[in-house]
């Protein structure tokens, strides 16, 4: 977890006197969510945010005692434990502030609330012109404090004219509602806006916080902004650091024109080693990982799949190479080996996604095993 503490002080630093808040939603976007927050916290972070309440709930378990933020207003139902975990939920309903206010009565403690305006990506957010009643129907509620106001960009990660005019018409109607609430008398604390992207390529968007998730994570959400964030921080950059590996578990000589795995897909160009891998599309491996030439790391080479991922193996194409590729040899499917490097980038642009998709789709059954300085057993490495 030492790459994910790193990348946090880099970013803390970066967006320095904001604050940085760690996404860790989605387990982590995959990784863990657990070590990725102590990771993000002991690097600087101050703040973390999820998406669900039960993530929160897990965390504050796990005796996380940072600022938890819901990224969205929770279910009525879901009120009771948010305020009962300390968690910070966002509201942007009537229906929300006023479930919340009871919630908040009942426990008896007071809760801070941070106000989410949609000022264009049209997922979650009050309307702009909603916002000062809303922050007054939270005023009118004793138990709620309004912590913050915020919102959430579209297109941050876009390089042509159109996107950067896009969000710069993002922050200036967040602007006018921040300046509405102060008329009315609501100041909230904070004010955050930027996701990874905001917070490198537009430091007008950094406020008093910044919600960071894929960077953390050691991932830009696109080259140009890696270049951008190279350019601020002296040449520093961000360190993957997930490294998803398995081993060989079954390996076959076959000769040329066999075809291996499921519809008999592609026939070998010659006699090979084909190596048989436990992991699978159940596990994250994109099905069309190999009509699309995905390649893995073997013995600090490339090997290309040598026939469709299946749902608990896949099959490698070794070659007729000695030394033979034999069972128990470390498969490294995304990350480092020798001076070998797969990335969930990579995938992703094969596969005509983006690299959190890739991330987040590593399934349940692939132990997460934290290496490193984190917490937990360290065995070297990242
Ligand atoms: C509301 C909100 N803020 C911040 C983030 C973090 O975005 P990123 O991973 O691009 O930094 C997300 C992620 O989807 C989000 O939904």
């Amino acid at each position: 977890m030492g790459a994910a503490r790193r990348n946090a002080a880099l970013l803390a630093g970066l967006v320095a006197p904001s604050q940085l808040c760690a996404v860790v939603k989605a387990d982590g976007y995959g990784h863990g969510a657990l070590p990725l927050a102590r990771a993000a916290l002991a690097g600087g972070a101050t703040w973390l945010a999820v998406a669900l309440v039960e993530e929160g709930v897990a965390l504050r378990d796990a005796g996380i005692e940072a600022p938890i933020l819901l990224l969205s207003e929770p279910p009525t139902a879901a009120m009771a434990d948010a305020v009962g975990h300390r968690l910070v939920p966002t509201v942007y309903t009537p229906e929300g502030v006023r479930a919340l206010g009871r919630a908040a009565d009942r426990s008896g403690a007071p809760v801070d609330v941070h106000l989410k305006v949609d000022t264009g990506m049209h997922r979650v957010g009050a309307d702009p012109d909603d916002a000062v009643a809303l922050a007054a129907a939270v005023a009118d509620q004793p138990g709620l404090r309004l912590g913050a106001l915020w919102t959430h960009l579209a297109v941050a990660d876009g390089a042509d004219e159109e996107d950067r005019a896009f969000t710069a018409t993002q922050l200036h109607r967040f602007g006018v509602v921040a300046g509405a609430l102060a008329d009315a008398g609501h100041r909230p604390p904070l004010t955050h806006v930027a996701n990874s992207a905001g917070a490198i390529a537009f430091p007008e968007a950094r406020c008093d916080l910044v919600r960071c998730g894929i960077a953390l994570y050691g991932y830009c959400p696109t080259p140009a902004l890696a270049g951008a964030l190279a350019g601020a921080t002296g040449g520093r950059r961000l360190e993957p650091v997930l490294t998803l590996r398995a081993e060989v578990a079954f390996t076959r000589r076959l000769a040329a024109g066999e075809r291996p795995s499921y519809g008999r897909r592609r026939p070998l160009p010659g006699g090979s080693t084909v190596a048989t891998v436990p992991i699978g599309y159940a596990d994250g491996v994109p099905r069309r990982l190999f009509d699309v030439g995905g390649e893995v790391l073997i013995g600090g080479a490339r090997r290309p799949l040598a026939g469709v991922v299946t749902m608990d193996q896949i099959v490698v194409d070794c070659g007729p190479g000695a030394p033979p590729v034999a069972a128990g040899d470390e498969v490294v499917l995304l990350g480092r080996q020798g001076g070998q490097e797969v990335s969930a980038t990579e995938w992703a642009d094969l596969l005509g996604t983006i690299n959190y998709e890739i991330l987040c789709d590593i399934g349940p059954r692939v132990p997460r095993r934290v290496v490193g300085d984190g917490p937990g057993p360290a065995d070297g490495g990242d």
